[in-house]
């Protein structure tokens, strides 16, 4: 089973910055997973919310900021020794070009629908040379579609957490690679029929050992955990 760092290794350090990804890549994780928003000045950044409130000493959207003007803040969230600003895509792509890793880049465009994100992220990881390294997913159908337009090898994954038999139905409608579900939907029955559907499971946020060993045991493809488990 592979083992993805939600946010990077946020247990141990501030989520989703360079130190909390290298610290899980370093570590005992297959790759990391992130967010991926836009700014005001067209940068791919790495931020789980859509305002900057919650994990740094600022306030307000990253839509709102360029990305020059978000590098004033920390966005060491409550570690407070730490001193860390937010990380673009292209810096956690280019400290992932020469490793053995797997991304799980999530487009996180469930509530502000940023003009060319899709395309842009694809871009940057075609750029680099990444794209089989890279799992994509969003919550937000039409980003997964978008995807699949500019190019349909690229590895899909549908998010959900809610509705999760129409979502399910989403799935194996549009053919996704994997569906994303939140693990407590997740019991051996399910996982089997997604399987016999041809479908990955990878699911999240999976903080518990024994969870881990049944999903691993169910053939549960990948967890995001926020832990070293
Ligand atoms: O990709 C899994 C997980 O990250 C989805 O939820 O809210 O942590 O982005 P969230
Ligand atoms: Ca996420």
């Amino acid at each position: 089973m592979i083992k993805l760092g939600h946010r990077g290794y946020s247990e141990k350090y501030p989520e989703n910055t360079m130190l909390a990804f290298k610290k899980a890549i370093e570590g005992n994780f297959d790759g990391i997973e992130t967010d991926v928003h836009l700014t005001k000045d067209n940068r791919l950044v790495l931020i789980h919310d859509e305002k900057i409130n919650r994990t740094s000493n600022g306030k307000g959207y990253v839509k709102d900021y360029t990305y020059q003007q978000l590098c004033q803040f920390n966005f060491n969230y409550r570690f407070k020794d730490i001193d860390a600003k937010i990380p673009l895509l292209e810096e956690l792509l280019d400290y992932c070009m020469d490793k053995n890793v797997i991304l799980n880049i999530e487009i996180k465009t469930d509530k502000i629908q940023y003009l060319n994100i899709e395309k842009m992220t694809y871009e940057m990881v075609k750029e680099k040379g990444l794209l089989n390294k890279v799992m994509f997913s969003s919550f937000h159908l039409n980003s997964l579609l978008k995807l699949r337009e500019l190019d349909d090898t690229l590895y899909l994954g549908y998010l959900y957490e809610d509705n999760y038999e129409i979502n399910k139905k989403k799935v194996f409608k549009y053919k996704f690679d994997a569906a994303h579900p939140k693990y407590v939907f997740l019991n051996e029955k399910e996982i089997e029929d997604y399987h016999r559907h041809g479908v990955d499971v990878n699911t999240w946020t999976v903080n518990n050992e024994d969870i881990k060993n049944f999903l691993s045991e169910a053939g549960v493809k990948t967890i995001i955990t926020n832990r070293d488990i």
